[in-house]
């Protein structure tokens, strides 16, 4: 917790006064909300939309005052976590379940900040099963196709049942063990017709702010050849 707890702290500073700020989701995350709140109460001014019911939750009990996706432009920052990151900055998100809304804010945002600790930097992304976003009509033709695939699909539960998304679809998580191509794999899943969204994010981050014991390793976008 301490690596992510640093790499949440220092997202904080790249926060600047007038800015829209997206929230992802997550336990990184929420640390960064809280330091957030302290500077919000201390004067600091920003517009932030948020990425899942967890996180606008969260946000109000914290005092941060959430404002509609559609009423703004565009994101200044948005700044969340990951499950797996590799050396190319491509990654697996959706460990929340909040993939769909989270790629919807980094797609609106001119700057993407992931906060992670050591243990989600990899070599190569699949070791994290893979979530895909489905609707719920027909999804069981989407299962067995991807089982066909080998692919190893299984519905994330939550409980008993199906788990559902604050879009209301469901989730199939996918064991690929390694994914060699992650741009390849993400277009060849979006179009199976069901599949709403899937947890690749590639060349989405531009920063990732990695916890690594006491200090934080500032991998960018184009300088990853030197920090991994
Ligand atoms: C939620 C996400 C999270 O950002 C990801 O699962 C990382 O979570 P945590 O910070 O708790 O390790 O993608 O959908």
């Amino acid at each position: 917790m301490i690596e992510k707890k640093l790499a949440a702290e220092q997202a904080i500073e790249y926060i600047e006064d007038g800015m829209i700020i997206g929230l992802g989701t997550g336990s990184t995350v929420s640390l960064m909300m809280n330091v957030l709140s302290q500077r919000i109460k201390a004067g600091l001014n920003i517009t932030a939309v948020s990425s899942s019911a967890a996180t606008t939750k969260l946000a109000g009990i914290l005092g941060i005052k959430i404002s509609k996706i559609n009423a703004v432009d565009c994101l200044d920052l948005t700044i969340d976590g990951a499950d797996e990151v590799d050396e190319n900055l491509n990654g697996i998100k959706g460990g929340g379940g909040a993939l769909l809304y989270e790629k919807i804010l980094a797609s609106m945002s001119k700057k993407n900040i992931w906060i992670v600790d050591s243990t989600k930097l990899v070599k190569t992304l699949g070791k994290f099963p893979l979530p895909v976003e489905v609707v719920q009509f027909g999804c069981n033709h989407l299962f067995n196709e991807f089982e066909s695939r080998g692919y190893k699909p299984v519905f994330r539960k939550k409980g008993e049942t199906r788990f559902i998304t604050d879009d209301n679809n469901y989730i199939i998580d996918l064991s690929m063990e390694k994914i060699e191509n992650p741009e390849e794999l993400e277009i060849s899943l979006k179009h199976y017709p069901g599949v709403i969204e899937t947890g690749l994010f590639c060349g989405v981050a531009d920063i990732v702010l990695a916890g690594v014991e006491k200090s934080v390793k500032v991998i960018n976008k184009k300088k990853r050849a030197q920090t991994f």
